[in-house]
């Protein structure tokens, strides 16, 4: 028998491409789903029956009852959080603990990592990363440094001797950096500890050995990527980036899979781009379209409800993240937002230090420039197109330039935030 292929969807830019919206609608072609890294710090939302809800450690195959969903190893789990989604979904007559499986290796955010976060944050003063404050740097941190307390610790017998030993040791730390923790930390303390009784209803894995099994059984999975690949670990802009590994990589350390199961790499691209915290973001515009993509797009975090900052889309950027991803198909979504822009600006080139140059600069201090290629805007509301005939011909003809010069094919096109706004090419 032919080996089953894992496919794996994640965003090829700053995050919040509209990874939730596109997994929702391809789950029905996959039997699993399966979250690889990053936790709370992410946000998906997804649309249907007018109703819009945002995940952040669930995977967004979760509303289709009969899929399997696995949180693997890669992710960090704030078990607060994680009991909030919970709730949340059983309020809409849904029960998680019957296809929601979680990885007995996640690592756990403890209510200290989430006070070193702002701790870390607060004495980096101009240098600050903007992090979500969820936690991710500290429990990630402690995970490579071998410190960190992981899901399958919540059941053994000397589980509280671990925690208070880790939370000392926080405080240690806590204490040396001058943060005051006094007022706040016995409550999170409480409310961490209540949280765990839900997280311990779920039934717990090793992601390797249970995707094993159902690829095996020819069962199909589709991998979801939290974050963008412009905020990987290794290839963002350091420091600016998140802890994990948001690039296809990451997929087979963060679930347990051999690499020869890849099958395709879907990569997420907004029309435009967004950004929320610090770092280098070559195109954004501080002009009013920068506000009017904002206001259009609705770019306020999903986590964090921080404005995010907008820019024309970055084809170095993109040419990068589709390099270092192995990216098969492109899902494009968002450009409804530019329905009523005359012209639309794509960066095709960067002038860095004042040399032209089609590669990304490693240096976050570089002064880049973005070199532009205006094209024309479609003039046009696209977001009532059901099929890619009934597209005005000036937007495919932005779709054929992003697809000549990436060399690689837009499959799928969103022009709305609900499940229906989908257009599939084949
Ligand atoms: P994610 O983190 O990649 O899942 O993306 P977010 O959910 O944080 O942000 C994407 C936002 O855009 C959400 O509010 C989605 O509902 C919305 N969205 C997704 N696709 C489209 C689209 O094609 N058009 C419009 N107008 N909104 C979209
Ligand atoms: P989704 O999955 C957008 C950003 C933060 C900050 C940096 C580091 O919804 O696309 P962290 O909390 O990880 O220490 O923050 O990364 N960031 C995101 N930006 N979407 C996300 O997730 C993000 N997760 C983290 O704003 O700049
Ligand atoms: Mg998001």
């Amino acid at each position: 028998m032919e080996k089953q292929k894992i496919d794996i969807l994640l965003g090829l830019q700053w995050g919040d491409e509209g990874k939730g919206k596109i997994v929702d609608v391809v789950t029905p072609h996959y039997d699993v789903v399966a979250r690889f890294q990053g936790g709370p710090n992410a946000g998906h939302s997804l649309e249907f029956n007018g109703i819009r809800h945002v995940l952040h450690i669930i995977p967004s195959g979760i509303f289709h009852k009969e899929k399997t969903n696995i949180i693997g190893n890669g992710v960090v789990i704030d078990p607060v959080t994680f009991e909030e989604e919970i709730r949340a979904l059983e309020a809409m007559g849904l029960t998680p603990t019957d296809n929601l499986f979680v990885s007995k290796k996640a690592h756990l955010i403890l209510p200290t990592h989430k006070l070193l976060d702002a701790a870390y944050e607060s004495q980096k003063g101009d240098m600050k990363i903007g992090s979500t404050l969820k936690g991710i740097g500290p429990t990630y941190t402690d995970k490579t440094a071998r410190n960190g307390l992981r899901v399958c610790d919540i059941i053994s017998p000397n589980f509280e001797e671990k925690y208070h030993q880790t939370i000392a040791r926080h405080q240690e730390i806590l204490d040396g950096l001058h943060f005051d923790y006094s007022q706040t930390l016995p409550e999170m303390e409480r409310k961490w500890m209540d949280s765990l009784a839900t997280l311990k209803s779920f039934t717990f894995i090793d992601s390797e050995y249970e995707l094993f099994d159902l690829l095996q059984k020819g069962k199909s999975v589709l991998a979801e990527g939290a974050q963008g690949t412009l905020l990987d670990l290794e290839f963002g802009a350091y420091p600016f980036v998140t802890s994990s590994n948001t690039i296809a990589a990451g997929a087979f350390t963060g679930l347990g899979l051999d690499p020869h199961f890849a099958g395709k790499v879907i990569g997420i691209v907004k029309a435009y781009c967004t950004r929320v915290g610090s770092g280098p973001f070559p195109t954004e515009l501080f002009d009013t379209t920068g506000e009017q993509l904002r206001k259009q797009g609705n770019e306020y975090g999903a986590t964090t409800g921080r404005p995010r900052r907008c820019g024309w889309l970055d084809l170095v950027a993109l040419k990068y993240a589709l390099m270092v991803n192995g990216v098969t198909d492109i899902a494009l979504t968002k450009a409804d937002v530019m329905d009523n822009f005359e012209t639309i600006n794509i960066c095709t080139a960067y002038k860095v230090n004042g040399q032209l140059t089609t590669r990304m600069p490693t240096d976050p201090d570089a002064t880049i420039e973005p070199v532009y290629t205006p094209l024309k805007g479609w003039m046009q509301n696209i977001s009532q197109c059901k099929s890619y005939e009934a597209l005005p011909a000036t937007f495919k003809d932005y779709i054929r330039f992003i697809e000549e010069e990436t060399r690689t094919k837009v499959s799928i096109v969103s022009v709305g935030p609900d499940r229906d706004a989908t257009i599939f090419r084949e």
